[in-house]
């Protein structure tokens, strides 16, 4: 405007007169404008709730200087006649409503920026009265009206974000400008338009077309349906396309492959169908296309890379078929690539050559033929490397043991032989190495030991000989080995009981595998699944497998051992099948097998179970009983499909405190970029750093860990996990760790917790002073907070929040010896699909048995964890022996005095007997095998603080 003034100004000098008294006359009238507008904001102030980040707005008559004063508030900008043109409040926290923010006292506002607050309620209509307004950003707040139609009114908006709100009904064909090139309503000049993670619906109208300058369009994850309007290929300005997880139908317009500015299209998990348009990309230079998770058919275009700028490209989920586009061969730019399960043929050796950033590539379940080119060796960037389900043939080329970042290989089902390289240990970097259903030979390199990080080890179905090298046993992170289905020969080395983290399946049948079962074995306590059937093993089958507590199946069947099987644990509830093919194995426990007796006259196989008896005060079991009739709740996790994801431009950096207090490089400053000098701890999904910010703040910030690099990436697409996040840090409970932010950006994925200063229960077991300092009546108050928070997650949260990874380093202790449950959630930001589950949450020795298997993962899971805690905090240390007694005989009597920590002198008091009598009780019942036994969490919560009381 005050260009304006200069202008007209000079161009008579006769008007001179008039101007200045115009000037005059505007500036009086501005004086009276921005007292209206003080006046406007001060009730909107009011209307709301108090909070800090409008302590500067306070009203003029009461502070010094006057007009001139909402100039020089928090977020307000004024223009030369202090009239407000900017109103900028973004991420300070705000709460409230826009209802008494009375849009018609702001005739100058250029922009409104309210983005990442706790806005809650509608969109006022007034907004319309904005009719200067050229920027409004809504985004990430509660609102949860429909789009006003007087929106239409903001004809010069060039930005419009209402994304991640809970925004619904349908875009209104009267939001755009009609096709006569002079409409004087509509959103006339938008550039960019963004409805991201919206809960509207319906067709996109074809009028969109009408706004010529388009250039961004981002209606991702909403509930849009219909086709794609033709109309958008007209829109030659523009420049991204987003409308991926939508309901979108038919074919995507020919129209679009026309635009010249298009580089970034993203039409994934849609219902689309048809071809893809042949010429798309032949215009314009694609950096993102995205295609995947529709009904596609046909070739793919085949000059996607022709301008040389494609990084993320995706087709995964359709029925393409036809060849690999030829532009891909000289991509250099490529940095992810999912192809996965289409029916793509081509040469794998032909079709791809070297891309120096390629950081990921799916191109598994297709028809691809030829061999792995020694280029890929090239792609130092690697992480990920799946060809699974081709044809591949010929032998694994010694370079790709150069991809020093290569975190995951999967070549199962392919045709590939020769033998595996022996510098496989080269891939120190390794979590997967799946190499199943080949045609490999040779012996497993003794090198496979140098794998420290491998966590899943799938070497089955191959025509692998020589024997299991001992080396195998340093790979101290495997949860998953399967080498069944070879022709391995000679012992199980003694080493495999290294192993201790293997959880989810030891399975080394159908191999020549001779000899003693090592009583290592014994050793793997949180095995699931052990399969050794089918070999030529001999001897008796050692006591200490009755003590794999975790043990859910085995198989030893056609083997030739003898003898009696041991007692107790997996061997009193495994069916005849599992030993069936032997020399003569027997057994007292399982039916269908020669009891022992008859062989051996010893008593041996007679009872050796203790039973102890105790008086279970008979209210408990009785009350118990009835109360897990009220109700048992289930809950079904949703499956959620393999998401299309990409980190170079899918996602937008997202900061958020609570108060808005702290800032992200506050953050990173203080841990030195998360230096481990602040380190405090480390769980299955990150490290844990101790942070204190310059003004003395201290937190507990969890950092995702680096390898999960996928899931993070889910965890950044999900698309509830804004929300979701947001959701938890709403969760005040005296009795959980409060979760104060989380960022997510290229770089780090993390969450800012409470810092809670005496540290979890399990560094303060483990300490013998702090363990002292832990006396009784402090254990029963930890139990039973821990109890209290549990039951607030499962039952006062809504959705419900299962915690899953209840252990006894997850429940901290404050000042007071409160406890404080921390980690509730991020479960929930993880990808739980099976092909995931290493990042699954839950730590072995609290996981309930039946959640290996299962996709339901009901809340009883959590009550089986905090039984097995409970139980800790009596004994001192992980009660894997009491829970076996439990699990190994019918009789759920216990003794206190064999259960209490023996560091601390029997309790004095008959108060404190009653007391821990009350929580073994309890934690008993819920540590039951059968999840529909255990008590709920409020039936604990009631059981603890009712019985304590009335008993
Ligand atoms: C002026 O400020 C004082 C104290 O800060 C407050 O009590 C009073 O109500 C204010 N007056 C007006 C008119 O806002
Ligand atoms: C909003 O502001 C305008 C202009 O100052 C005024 O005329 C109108 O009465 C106000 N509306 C309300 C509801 O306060
Ligand atoms: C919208 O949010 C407001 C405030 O949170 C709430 O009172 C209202 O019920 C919500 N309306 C709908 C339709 O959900
Ligand atoms: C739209 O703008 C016009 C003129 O600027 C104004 O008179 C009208 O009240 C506005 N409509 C709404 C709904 O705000
Ligand atoms: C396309 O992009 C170029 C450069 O980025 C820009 O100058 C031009 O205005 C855009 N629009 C069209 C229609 O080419």
């Amino acid at each position: 405007m005050a260009a304006q003034n200069k202008q007209r100004f000079s161009v008579s000098y006769a008007s001179s007169c008039v101007f200045v008294f115009l000037l005059l006359l505007s500036s009086f009238e501005s004086m009276e404008g921005s007292a209206m507008e003080a006046q406007a904001l001060l009730r909107w102030k009011r209307s709301l709730p108090p909070q800090t980040v409008l302590d500067s707005w306070v009203d003029a008559l009461n502070s010094s200087s006057s007009v001139s004063a909402p100039c020089q508030w928090r977020g307000i900008t004024c223009n030369e006649q202090s009239s407000v043109i900017d109103i900028k409040l973004d991420n300070t926290g705000l709460m409230g409503t826009l209802d008494h923010l009375n849009f018609s006292s702001f005739p100058n506002l250029l922009r409104l920026d309210l983005k990442i607050n706790n806005i809650s309620g509608v969109i006022p209509p007034s907004i319309g009265a904005l009719s200067k307004l050229q920027f409004l950003d809504l985004s990430t707040n509660y609102l949860n009206s429909t789009l006003p139609l007087s929106l239409a009114n903001l004809t010069n908006v060039f930005e419009l974000d209402v994304s991640r709100n809970f925004i619904t009904g349908s875009l209104d064909s009267r939001l755009f400008p009609d096709g006569s090139g002079n409409s004087r309503t509509g959103l006339k000049s938008l550039r960019n338009f963004l409805l991201q993670d919206t809960l509207l619906r319906g067709r996109v109208p074809e009028e969109i077309g009408n706004i010529k300058t388009l250039a961004l369009i981002a209606f991702d994850r909403s509930q849009f349906s219909g086709p794609i309007p033709q109309s958008l290929g007209n829109l030659s300005n523009l420049n991204v396309i987003r409308l991926n997880e939508n309901h979108f139908s038919g074919q995507i317009p020919k129209s679009i492959a026309n635009l010249k500015n298009l580089t970034d299209l993203r039409l994934f998990t849609n219902n689309l169908s048809g071809e893809v348009p042949q010429n798309l990309g032949n215009s314009s230079s694609l950096s993102v296309l995205h295609l995947a998770e529709n009904n596609f058919i046909g070739n793919l275009p085949p000059q996607v890379c022709k301008g040389g700028k494609l990084v993320n490209f995706s087709a995964a989920y359709n029925s393409f078929s036809g060849p690999v586009p030829s532009s891909l061969q000289n991509c250099s730019s490529l940095f992810r690539v999912l192809m996965q399960n289409n029916s793509l043929t081509g040469l794998l050796d032909q079709d791809f050559g070297v891309y120096p950033s390629l950081n990921y590539i799916d191109l598994s379940y297709n028809q691809l033929k030829g061999t792995l080119s020694p280029n890929w060796g090239e792609c130092k960037k690697l992480t990920l490397l799946r060809i699974t389900g081709n044809q591949v043939n010929g032998e694994i080329p010694e370079e790709i043991l150069g991809l020093k970042n290569l975190a995951k290989l999967d070549l199962s089902y392919n045709n590939l032989s020769g033998s595996i390289p022996k510098r496989i240990g080269n891939l120190s970097k390794l979590l997967i190495l799946g190499l199943r259903g080949n045609r490999l030979s040779g012996s497993i390199p003794i090198g496979i030991g140098s794998m420290g990080n491998l966590a899943s080890l799938d070497l089955s179905m191959n025509v692998l000989s020589g024997s299991i090298p001992y080396e195998l046993g340093e790979c101290s992170r495997l949860q998953y080995l399967s080498l069944s289905r070879n022709q391995l020969n000679g012992s199980i080395p003694f080493s495999i009981g290294k192993l201790a983290a293997l959880q989810i399946l030891l399975d080394l049948s159908y191999n020549s595998l001779s000899e003693q079962l090592p009583y290592t074995l014994g050793n793997l306590k949180s095995l699931e699944n052990l399969s050794l059937s089918h070999n030529n093993l001999s001897g008796s089958v050692p006591n200490s497998l009755a003590t794999m507590v975790s043990l859910i199946s085995i198989d030893l069947s056609f083997n030739n051992l003898e003898g009696p099987l041991p007692d107790g644990g997996i061997f009193s509830r495994a069916e005849a099948a599992a030993f069936s093919n032997n020399k003569g194995l027997c057994s007292n426990d399982i039916v269908g097998l020669p009891s022992c007796n008859d062989h051996e006259n010893d008593d041996g196989g007679t009872t050796k179970k203790k039973l102890v008896a105790i008086l279970v005060p008979t209210i408990v079991g009785s009350a118990l009983v009835s109360l897990v009739l009220f109700g048992i709740v289930s809950y079904i996790l949703r499956k959620r499909t393999e998401r299309v994801s990409d980190s170079n431009t899918t996602f937008r950096d997202v900061w958020y405190f609570f108060d808005g207090k702290v800032t992200y490089s506050e953050i990173i400053e203080a841990s030195k970029d998360f230096d481990d000098e602040y380190c405090i701890g480390e769980g299955g999904s990150g490290k844990v750093y101790k942070v204190e910010t310059p003004d003395r703040a201290v937190y507990a910030v969890k950092k995702l860990h680096d390898s999960w690099d996928d899931d993070q990436m889910m965890m950044q697409n999900s698309k509830k996990f804004l929300n979701e996040a947001r959701g938890l840090t709403e969760i005040k409970h005296g009795n959980i760790v409060r979760l104060l932010g989380f960022c997510c950006t290229k770089v780090h994925t993390f969450l800012v917790y409470e810092y809670i200063n005496r540290g979890s229960l399990a560094h303060i077991l483990s300490d013998a002073k702090e363990a002292m300092e832990l006396n009784w009546s402090k254990r029963i108050r930890a139990v039973k907070g821990t109890a209290r928070a549990l039951s607030y997650l499962h039952h006062y949260c809504i959705p419900p929040i299962i915690h899953r990874n209840i252990t006894s380093k997850n429940v901290l202790l404050d000042s007071r010896y409160e406890a404080r449950v921390s980690d509730f959630g991020t479960a929930r930001f993880m990808n739980t699909d099976a092909s995931n589950w290493i990042a699954v949450a839950g730590t072995t020795g609290y996981i309930a048995p039946e959640l290996a298997y299962t996709t339901v993962v009901p809340e009883k899971c959590d009550v089986y964890s905090f039984g097995v805690l409970a139980l800790e905090v009596l004994a001192g240390t992980h009660p894997g022996d009491i829970i076996f007694a439990l699990h190994s005989s019918s009789d759920n009597n216990i003794d206190l005095k064999d259960v209490l920590d023996s560091r601390l002198p029997f309790p004095q008091t008959q108060e404190i007997v009653d007391n821990l009598c009350l929580i073994m009780n309890v934690a008993i019942s819920c540590v039951q095998k059968d999840p529909s036994s255990r008590p709920t969490m409020s039936n604990v919560t009631w059981l603890l603080e009712v019985q304590a009381a009335v008993g």
